[in-house]
Parts: structure tokens; C-alpha cells; sequence
């Protein structure tokens, strides 16, 4: 089938460049002609494991273009996915503008054959009549002798960033929102190689299940509901075990050890249900917040929803609390981070964590150094020219007061941190991620600390602590 894909972020990207590999003809659009001049030369312009392969491979077999010119896209394709960004406004509401450019994009050239319009970008509830309604609008401005139809499908995605690939060939569902048969049957029969599983192998796409991929149809306002109630709900699940790790912490049990207890009874499932210092991204708080607004848009108090977010906003900051905790004043401490993305296994800083950790520290007077794999450089955000960016684990540890990991990057887990815990002023861990062995830690000298679970070790420290006139005096947790 003919695809044409506007907008290459993230999503119209990953989208653009899964359908050229399952066989489609797909032109993907942009307005920055830097970047598509990036994207002609076969190069990803974002880091996401596998994209580049798919996408070099589509380009050589011809199947995978790029373009600036969206009116020559439009006009020769039959399915038009519209993947601008949705960013939020200062009010929590979805900015739409970029939507509805490309929707009065389409109406202009908008030609005889029929063509489906998809909304694949995170769109307010209601967008599709909307998106429907701008199209007819500048269609009508054209005064041509023959009308040319359309219908519009919502077809939310549910990508995670770092595997956006193996998700895209590997859905848990396919959600297709309309009212007409024909658009919708369209669009299973651009999905069907997904659906059946009938992929061409590629070693970037990763082991696919064996069972038909489910297909939910819906109404299109429901298609746009079923994408903020999913990451609404996973950012519930996350601040709920979150709010347990703080209970956990003060009665003397273990968030770790509950989470599996509860998960492992199916109607809770086991995913989700990591407690750490809270929850990121490009989608979760955007969409969170959205759902409240369209909710008091509507009349409603969303007030889980509200506890949601400010449950996650409290945790962004336990690891200060827990510094102060130990250190007391922080004021001339040198404190190190691990990781400053808001998830392992991408270069994203939208939203993260790190971001308000940072700021809270520099408040406080502290001095902060910071080592991640993909961050090594100050332009990735304004807030890290505050921070002692670090290219080795040597060198973010020496002379540290406190390490705290932000990021579960797998390759926390093999550092050694007998040599590390010997450059530390106090090799004191807070683990923001319950992602180290507190044994290990706890054996290579360091006063753990994760996020509610017990402490571990602290003999070392403590000598150290007393040394410079502290005391560990309670076990944090
Ligand atoms: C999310 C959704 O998972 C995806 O379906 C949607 O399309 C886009 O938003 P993503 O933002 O890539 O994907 O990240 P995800 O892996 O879901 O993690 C979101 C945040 O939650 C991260 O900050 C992560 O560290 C945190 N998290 C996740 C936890 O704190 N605990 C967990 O158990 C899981």
C-alpha cells in the first residue's frame, strides 16, 4: 500500500520506517529540511536500538522515502498518518496547532482517490471529528466539481522508547478507532503482516510470539480515550507501589519483596510495579496531565489522577530527603549521579527525574557531578551546565560525599565497586532505582540506601561519617 507519514519524531519515524519493512511503499515528510536531508543520507536522526538497520534496509530496497514536499505525499498516497507532536501548553492541555497544519495540509491536496487519514499522534479527545471537520473545510475552499472522500481512524501507539522496534512488531494489540468500514478495513489490511506475525527477519526486531496480534475497534473517541487511559493507568500503577515504598520504608519491610508478592496475582500482573524515583518521559506526565484537563474541561475532578502526579512529584525528590538524612547539611557536598535520562537505553531527558534532582541540589548548595552512557555533553539541557559532566565511573566517584543512581542502566551493575567505594569521601548509595545487589554494595564498603527496602552495610561509613562530625542515627529507607 501507499503510506505517507507527517511528521518524523519519534513515532512518525519508528511508524514510517516498520511499514516500509513489512512491504508498504511509505513516504515519510517533514518541514525541517535539515533533518530530512540527515534522514536521505540513511542516518536516524534519534537513538533508538535497531532503527537504523530497518531503516537503511528499507532505503536500499526501495520502499522507504523522504521528503519536505507534503502537498506531492499527500496527493499519491492512500494512507496518510498524521504524527506531528502534541506537546504540553504550561496548562497541561495538548497544543494541537501542529495537528491542525497538517490537517489543513491535507484538504488543499487532498486529490480523487480515497484516502484514509489516520491520527497516530496523542491527540485531545475529540480530535478526530476535528480533524475531519478542518479537512472539509479547506476541501469546501476549492470549489472542485468532485468532493474527495476520506475517512479518519485513530490509531494510537504504545511505544516505548529504547524498543520501539521490537513493540512495533511485537504489539500487545493494534487499536483502530472510526466509523467506516472501509477505512478500518483498510487498515488491518495494513497491519495484516503484523497482525499474522509475517515479518521479514532482521536481527534488530528480536524473537515475535507466535499468536495473532489482537485488533480492537472502536469509535474514534474511545481509540483516543484507550491511549490515556494506558499510560495514565501504568503511571498509577508506578506511584501506587511508589506511595507503598514509602509505607514500606517506614514500617521495616520491602517495596521489592511486596511488589512480587501482589504481582504475581494475575489481576494485578507483575510489570510496573518497580518502585523507584518516579516516573518520566516524553508520554506519561504529558498524558496524565491531559486527562485531568479534558476531565475539568468536562466538569470532572480527576482526583486519582491528580494524586497520581503528585504522588511522582514528592518522589522526584526522596533522594535528597534521604541525602540529607545522612550527610545533614548538603551545602559544599559533592554529590555523583548515575544516569540522568529519564529511562536506560535512550538519549531522552524530556521530563526526567535528573532534572528536578539537579535543580533541588543546586538549590541546596551542592555541588553535582553526573556520569550517563549517552549524556556526555552540556547541550542535551540548560540545567547541565550546572553539573560536572563525567566520561568514566573513576571519575564521577572521586571525591564524592554520595552516589545516587537515577538510571538503571545495566552497566551500573558491573562496576567495581570495591575501587569505586575507596575514592568516596563516604561511599554512601542511594539507589533510586532498587536496581544494585545491596549485598554487593553493602560488601564494597558502601552505606546502601534504596528506596523502600532496608539500608545495608554501614561500619565503614559511619567510621568516616564520625570522622567529619556525622552520624548515621537512623536506618533510612
Ligand atoms: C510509555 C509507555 O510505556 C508507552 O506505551 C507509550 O507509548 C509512551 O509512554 P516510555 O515513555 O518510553 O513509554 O517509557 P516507559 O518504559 O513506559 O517508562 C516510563 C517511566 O516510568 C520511566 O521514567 C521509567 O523509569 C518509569 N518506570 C517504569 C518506573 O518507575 N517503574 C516501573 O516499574 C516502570
Amino acid at each position: 500500500m501507499r503510506v505517507c507519514v507527517i511528521g518524523t519524531g519519534y513515532v512518525g519515524l519508528v511508524t514510517g520506517v516498520c511499514l516500509a519493512h513489512i512491504g508498504h511503499d511509505v513516504i515519510c515528510v517533514d518541514n525541517n529540511e535539515a533533518k530530512v536531508k540527515v534522514m536521505q543520507s540513511g542516518t536516524s536522526p534519534i537513538y533508538e536500538p535497531g532503527l537504523s538497520e530497518i531503516m537503511q534496509s528499507a532505503m536500499s530496497k526501495g520502499n522507504l522515502e523522504f521528503t519536505t514536499n507534503v502537498s506531492t505525499a499527500i496527493a499519491n498516497s492512500q494512507i496518510l498518518f498524521i504524527a506531528v507532536g502534541t506537546p504540553a501548553l504550561p496548562t497541561g492541555e495538548s497544543d494541537t496547532r501542529y495537528v491542525e497544519a497538517v490537517a489543513r495540509s491535507i484538504g488543499f491536496a487532498i486529490n480523487g482517490e480515497y484516502k484514509v487519514i489516520v491520527n497516530k499522534s496523542t491527540v485531545p479527545i475529540g480530535s478526530g471529528d476535528w480533524v475531519r471537520q478542518i479537512i472539509n473545510s479547506e476541501i469546501e475552499q476549492r470549489n472542485l466539481d468532485t468532493t474527495p472522500q476520506f475517512d479518519v481512524v485513530s490509531n494510537p501507539e504504545f511505544l516505548r522508547e529504547g524498543s520501539a522496534i521490537y513493540d512495533t512488531f511485537n504489539p500487545d494489540r493494534i487499536v483502530l478507532g472510526g466509523n467506516s468500514s472501509e477505512a478500518l478495513s483498510l487498515m488491518k489490511e495494513l497491519y495484516q503482516p503484523i497482525v499474522e506475525r509475517a515479518i521479514p527477519a532482521n536481527d534488530a526486531i528480536g524473537k515475535l510470539s507466535a499468536e495473532t496480534v489482537p485488533v480492537v475497534t472502536t469509535d474514534l473517541n474511545s481509540a483516543e480515550t484507550i491511549k490515556y487511559a494506558a499510560n495514565s493507568f501504568l503511571a498509577t500503577k508506578i506511584s501506587f507501589i511508589n506511595e507503598l515504598a514509602n509505607i514500606c520504608g517506614r514500617v521495616g519491610a520491602d517495596v521489592v519483596q511486596v511488589a512480587q508478592g501482589i504481582g504475581l496475582d494475575s489481576r494485578i500482573g507483575n510489570k510496573f510495579l518497580q518502585a523507584g524515583i518516579g516516573w518520566g518521559g516524553s508520554c506519561f506526565p504529558k498524558d496524565v496531565s491531559a486527562l485531568i484537563h479534558t476531565a475539568d474541561d468536562y466538569g470532572y475532578d480527576a482526583q486519582l489522577l491528580k494524586a497520581t502526579v503528585r504522588v511522582n512529584t514528592t518522589q522526584r525528590l526522596l533522594a535528597v530527603e534521604k541525602l540529607q538524612q545522612v550527610l545533614k547539611i548538603l551545602k559544599g557536598k559533592t554529590v555523583g549521579l548515575l544516569g540522568l535520562t529519564f529511562k536506560p537505553d535512550t538519549d531522552d531527558l524530556r521530563d526526567a527525574p535528573a532534572i528536578n534532582l539537579i535543580e533541588e541540589l543546586n538549590r541546596l548548595g551542592a555541588k553535582v557531578k553526573a556520569y550517563d552512557p549517552l549524556i556526555q555533553s552540556p547541550e542535551h539541557h540548560s540545567i547541565l551546565s550546572t553539573v560536572d559532566l563525567e566520561t568514566t565511573p573513576d571519575g564521577l566517584v572521586n571525591g564524592c560525599d554520595a552516589l545516587v543512581l537515577v538510571t538503571n542502566w545495566q552497566e551500573f551493575a558491573n562496576w567495581d565497586y570495591v575501587q569505586l567505594a575507596k575514592q568516596m569521601n563516604t561511599p554512601i548509595m542511594i539507589d533510586g532505582r532498587n536496581y544494585l545487589d545491596a549485598n554487593v554494595l553493602a560488601a564494597a564498603g558502601f552505606y546502601y540506601i534504596g528506596i523502600g527496602r532496608p539500608t545495608a552495610g554501614n561500619s565503614l561509613v559511619t567510621k568516616r561519617l564520625q570522622h567529619n562530625s556525622l552520624s548515621i542515627d537512623n536506618k533510612v529507607a
